[in-house]
């Protein structure tokens, strides 16, 4: 990339933590919306992907499931990020898949914000909690550490505030930079075949501009970008670095942490396609292939 082409990109943040500890309620509450209620059963099935304003600026926000089913998801969703944040309820403690999270975050390298949840409820003792964390090594700054903790209630609106703040702080500090001149490439936040539309991605532009009508190879999937819209469920024309959209126009469905990119003209993106489609199948039966699917995007 050219460093004249390079311009500030919003932050990423993953919101990791236990099953029930609340991320998707915090979630919720910063979008102002219910899916949690929504939600069967009340798990998360899928990542969720959204973008909020705090103070004019941009975060980008993905959710990811608690349950341990979904441990690959949670170390695809640590890679994708530039923030974590680890919500670990005030009334539980830390739990397997806090530790886990905590883990991920940690082997991605990037900074971690813990949220204690529930400080609402009967029985919430941050305190306990921080000292849990801290055997974690994740000290907070006021022991002396240098991680930040925020006490929140998701489910009162408690804290919410100061914690998004934080999050434009650590972010600042991070001084993301993407370019929006190139073509679009980035991950597979979740896929589906609808049954009107087709196969569906949930895509998060990493870098570059993604428009409609580009040509693009998702996974070991490719076609045309036929209709984008944003999180908000309108139609875009085009959508800059660290925006979350979803697409249709593929030929096959892409699964969560595949990735994508986008090309010039579609001929090349049906040769890419159809090689990391060999290649994949290669892959599957064991065959070592000649290009690891990862090559045939660069
Ligand atoms: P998974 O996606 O299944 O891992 O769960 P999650 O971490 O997304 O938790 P979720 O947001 O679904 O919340 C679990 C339960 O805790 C729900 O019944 C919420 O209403 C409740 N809850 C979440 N945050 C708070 C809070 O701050 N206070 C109280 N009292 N309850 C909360
Ligand atoms: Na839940
Ligand atoms: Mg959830």
């Amino acid at each position: 990339d050219d460093e004249a082409d390079l311009v500030g990109r919003p932050p990423v943040v993953t919101i990791m933590g236990h099953v029930d500890h609340g991320k998707t309620t915090l979630l919720d509450y910063i979008r102002k919306s219910r899916v949690a209620e929504g939600e069967f059963g009340g798990i998360t099935q899928h990542i969720g992907a959204y973008q909020v304003e705090v103070n004019g600026k941009k975060i980008t926000f993905l959710d990811t499931p608690g349950h341990e089913a979904f441990t690959a998801m949670r170390a695809r969703g640590a890679q994708l990020t530039d923030i974590v944040i680890i919500v670990v309820a005030a009334d539980d403690g830390v739990m397997p898949q806090t530790k886990e999270a905590v883990d991920h975050a940690l082997a991605a390298g990037v900074p971690i914000v813990v949220a204690i949840n529930k400080i609402d409820k009967e029985g919430a003792d941050p305190e306990r909690i921080k000292g849990e964390m801290s055997e974690l090594g994740l000290m907070p700054e006021e022991w002396g550490g240098d991680t930040v903790y925020c006490n929140i209630s998701a489910k009162k609106g408690i804290g919410i505030q100061e914690l998004l703040e934080t999050l434009t702080v650590v972010a600042e500090l991070a001084d993301l930079k993407a370019n929006p001149k190139r073509y679009a490439y980035g991950s597979v936040v979740e896929g589906r075949l609808d049954k009107g539309r087709g196969p569906v991605a949930t895509l998060l532009v990493q870098n570059g501009t993604l428009r409609a009508g580009d040509p693009i190879v998702v996974g070991t999937a490719f076609g045309r970008v036929r209709q984008m819209l944003g999180d908000h469920g309108k139609e875009l024309k085009e959508a800059g670095p660290s925006t979350p959209v979803e697409i249709t126009g593929l030929n096959d469905v892409p699964v969560a942490g595949d990735k994508f990119m986008a090309f010039e003209t579609e001929k090349m993106a049906r040769h890419v396609g159809e090689e990391r489609q060999k290649a994949k199948q290669e892959q599957d039966r064991g065959v070592s292939s000649a290009m690891s699917l990862d090559d045939l995007f660069n």
